[in-house]
């Protein structure tokens, strides 16, 4: 069998991973301890560089994540944002800007929300700092500084936990908005280390919302990947 032939294998993995998909409607049902700890287990076997792991994970659930969900909206209603890893708009080429233009123009058509309703725009990612109704948030820090090969680390985790929860029926949504209150998610947690990269919600997908039904495409292979020899 020549090895680009499809295997098994790759008929699994073309529908765990075409099958992901950012989630933005969640129901409030909450994931037994039995799946989490499997989902988390299993994320685990990402790779990192001679496999330090550098990753500290903390999931929030219950009345921890109600109370987390209100700091963010105060946070956020007194503007006090804090970064630990910088943000700059102008770090998008044209041809990013142009997919963030169309994701834009997908997500919000689906919610109906026009193009040039700013007020509801911010409105809508506000109400996402309550993580889009989800039960559950697994917040990812570096377990160490900021460095860009700490990052990757984690990003490559990330990508293998969103996986995890895809194959184990999990829905979920990465959202970097929330890494924008990072003093507030670490005060509200009680940790006072690591560096917070991101935060995914997560729980059971609300079908019914249209919200969840937002197609979005991706480059031409060519656009992005060169073979050479
Ligand atoms: C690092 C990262 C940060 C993201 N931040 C947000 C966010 O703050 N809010 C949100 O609704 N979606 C967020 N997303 C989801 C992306 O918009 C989504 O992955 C992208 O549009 C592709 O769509 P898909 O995940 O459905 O394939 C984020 C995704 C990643 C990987």
């Amino acid at each position: 069998m020549s090895p680009s032939h499809p295997t098994e294998l790759s008929g699994y993995a073309e529908k765990l991973i075409r099958g992901r998909r950012a989630t933005r409607a969640f129901r409030p049902d909450p994931v037994p301890e039995q799946t989490l700890r499997a989902v988390f287990a299993l994320a685990g076997a990402a790779p990192s560089s001679s496999n330090t792991q550098p990753w500290q994970v903390e999931v929030v659930s219950g009345s921890l994540r109600d109370r987390l969900a209100d700091a963010l909206q105060a946070a956020h209603a007194e503007r006090r944002t804090t970064v630990d890893f910088p943000y700059h708009e102008d770090m998008y080429s044209i041809a990013q800007q142009r997919r963030r233009a169309a994701f834009g123009t997908a997500l919000y058509g689906a919610l109906g929300i026009g193009r040039n309703d700013h007020a509801a725009r911010a409105a809508f990612d506000a109400e996402s700092l309550r993580f889009y109704g989800a039960p559950h948030i697994a917040f990812l820090f570096t377990a160490g500084g900021a460095g860009a090969r700490l990052a990757a680390d984690v990003g490559i985790y990330t990508q293998t936990l969103l996986l995890a929860m895809t194959a184990y029926g999990l829905a979920s949504c990465p959202q970097g908005l929330l890494s924008f209150y990072a003093d507030t998610v670490r005060g509200e947690l009680g940790v006072d280390r690591g560096k917070l990269l991101v935060g995914i919600s997560f729980g059971y997908a609300d079908e019914s919302a249209p919200v969840n039904h937002i197609t979005t495409d991706r480059a031409a292979l060519d656009a992005t990947t060169t073979f050479r020899c």
